[in-house]
């Protein structure tokens, strides 16, 4: 059981971080400052919503999303770790690892200078993970919420031998119509289409979606760009520590099977998640650590 008083009187900012019991028993955090709000998961450092004072909603969110202990999330900012996709060797073990539906700990809050409101949070070690990761591990989140969203998710290597991960911020957008929208910056990047067999391809010119879309790009650094034509504004995702970058929107027949989608909600949603996927996966010394950041942030368009 959450206690949120000893919480709220730990890390909690008066009007800024408040600490509540969320939908299906999770435990939530509201953050709210002059320049945006946000709410988050304990389970999984799971950012669900941020909202841009002036702007709608960046992050979407399933309105039929189903909230609870165990279950991914669908919508809001998953953080797949250890793996990305499927196990590599054994296939029992859940898609994208595991770290998005256990329960993470807060171990920080303050207010930044420029006034937006940053929240650690790390994972918390337990029996099923060592089954699932039999490695001395640390993982953290660092979740900065302002006019920009930023994440840094931080994995620290205490073993003492190396360990390889795959991890991606599996994040989902919220668009007008992702019909009308173009995804730049991933132009000549070669991509791995799962949508035909996992075949390499080269992408040439800006992405855009018409059907059902699940593309791994590799060799991918750069920001990506989301124009959003309808909403009148562009998201730019800017990264680093990933060489990888998920393109995916599961189209009306996916969306329907997978039950959590809502009506229509495919359209309102694309992917674009900065990841270290497919062969692209990092090695990380003991003593060592490797940073996953993104910052997403709202551009008027032209
Ligand atoms: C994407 C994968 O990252 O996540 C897709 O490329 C997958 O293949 C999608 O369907 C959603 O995964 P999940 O486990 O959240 O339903």
């Amino acid at each position: 059981m959450t206690d949120f008083s000893a919480l709220n009187a730990r890390f909690g900012l008066s009007g800024q971080v408040v600490f509540k019991p969320g939908p299906g028993g999770l435990a939530v955090v509201e953050v709210a400052n002059s320049q945006g709000v946000a709410t988050m998961a304990l389970q999984g450092a799971h950012v669900m919503t941020w909202v841009p004072r002036g702007q709608k909603p960046v992050i979407w969110l399933s309105r039929a999303a189903k909230f609870a202990p165990g279950k991914s999330i669908r919508g809001g900012v998953p953080v797949c770790w250890p793996w990305f996709g499927p196990h590599a060797t054994v296939a029992a073990l859940p898609a994208h690892g595991f770290a998005r539906t256990v329960p993470w700990e807060v171990i920080g809050a303050q207010t930044l200078a420029d006034g937006a409101t940053r929240l650690d949070f790390r994972l918390i070690q337990s029996e099923s993970a060592r089954a699932q990761w039999p490695h001395a591990t640390l993982l953290e989140s660092h979740v900065t919420v302002g006019a920009a969203l930023e994440i840094d998710l931080v994995t620290r290597n205490a073993d003492r031998s190396a360990i390889t991960i795959g991890d991606a911020l599996h994040t989902y957008f919220e668009v007008s119509d992702v019909r009308l929208v173009t995804i730049r910056g991933l132009e000549a990047c070669p991509y791995l289409d799962k949508m035909d067999g996992g075949k390499r391809k080269q992408q040439t010119g800006p992405v855009t979606i018409g059907a059902e879309t699940d593309r791994i790009y590799l060799d991918s650094s750069a920001d990506c760009l989301i124009d959003d034509p309808g909403l009148k504004r562009r998201i730019r995702i800017r990264k680093r520590g990933s060489h990888s970058t998920v393109v995916w929107n599961p189209w009306i027949e996916k969306s329907v099977k997978m039950g959590d989608f809502g009506e229509n909600g495919y359209l309102n949603m694309v992917c674009v998640e900065s990841a270290n996927a497919a062969d692209d996966v990092v090695t990380i010394a003991p003593g060592g650590e490797h940073h996953l950041w993104v910052r997403y942030e709202i551009e008027p368009m032209n």
